[in-house]
């Protein structure tokens, strides 16, 4: 396989190599490039549903987005093939993915990684990017790292969809929690790893000990920090690329394309470890 880092700090592109047909050794090699890199491209793999779960439970347990599916389509049309309305609940949640977020955080069991494929891909627009985590944890100054360092903050998948307009229904069927808030710490040390990373993103909103005006000037002043060159990663997507993630430590955002103009990825979503992804509250 011929490897090719990406970023100063994230991102690697694997080429030559078939995921449905790895040796032991190639394994052993991906993962470690998964935890050193974050986010894996692999060009013109071109999987099947099936493929890409078999993929997925390499990393570990899959977690269900729609009850009885491993994987999910994230797409603009209908199963019937014509385009959602705007207005959907369903085109609300797609243009909630426009904003940086890591899976499932607003879940009481953060999400491991995810793995996302093209299937049909707008001519303009419709990239994927990710930001560095560890690198924006890294490159704070000592004030601020000494300010966050036991803070928590809750994530709330209401809280963040409210943002930009959409009033999501308590009890909707989404898949996330509508009951209690999760609390995360702000600061997570990679299981696997041992490095620090920021952990925030749009569903965090409130940090308990903090005034919501303080809370919220606080997380977007780490936001618009962490998010910015040289920490981003962007990928114009070809048909058949595949690209895994590691929502621990990175944040990512889909990036606008034209409402007239179809998009089919493909989401597999690997649980995180009771151990270390879990809310300390619930
Ligand atoms: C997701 C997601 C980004 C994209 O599926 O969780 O954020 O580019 N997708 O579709
Ligand atoms: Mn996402």
């Amino acid at each position: 396989m011929k490897i090719e880092k990406l970023k100063p700090t994230l991102g690697a592109m694997i080429r030559e190599l078939d995921i449905n047909d790895l040796t032991s050794s190639e394994w052993d090699t991906i993962y470690q490039e998964f935890l050193d890199h974050a986010v894996l491209i692999f060009p013109e793999q071109h999987l099947s549903k099936k493929e890409q779960e078999g993929f997925a439970m390499r990393f570990g347990e899959i977690e269900h987005l729609t009850k009885g599916a491993k994987t999910t389509a994230i797409t603009n049309k209908t199963p019937k093939g014509v385009f959602y309305e705007v207005d959907s609940e369903w085109s609300k949640l797609l243009k909630g993915n426009e904003g940086w977020h890591t899976d499932s955080s607003y879940m009481s069991l953060t999400a491991k990684s995810s793995i996302l494929s093209a299937h049909v891909v707008p001519e303009m627009g419709g990239e994927t990017e990710w930001a560095d985590m560890r690198s924006a944890y890294d490159e704070l100054d000592d004030r601020t790292k000494q300010q966050i360092e036991n803070l928590s903050a809750s994530h709330s998948y209401f809280h963040s969809q409210a943002k930009i307009g959409h009033h999501v229904k308590v009890g909707a069927n989404y898949g996330f929690a509508d009951g209690e808030v999760p609390l995360h710490p702000l600061v997570k040390i990679h299981p696997e790893t041992g490095r620090p990373a920021l952990f925030i993103g749009r569903h965090a909103c409130k940090i308990p000990e903090f005034s919501e005006q303080a809370s919220e000037s606080l997380l977007a002043r780490l936001m618009s920090f962490s998010c910015q060159s040289p920490r981003i990663l962007t990928h114009r997507w070809n048909k058949g690329d595949l690209v895994v993630w590691d929502n621990r430590c990175v944040l990512h955002r889909a990036r606008p394309y034209a409402p007239n103009q179809e998009r089919l990825m493909l989401h597999t979503r690997i649980k995180g470890d009771r151990a270390s992804e879990s809310a300390l509250n619930i």
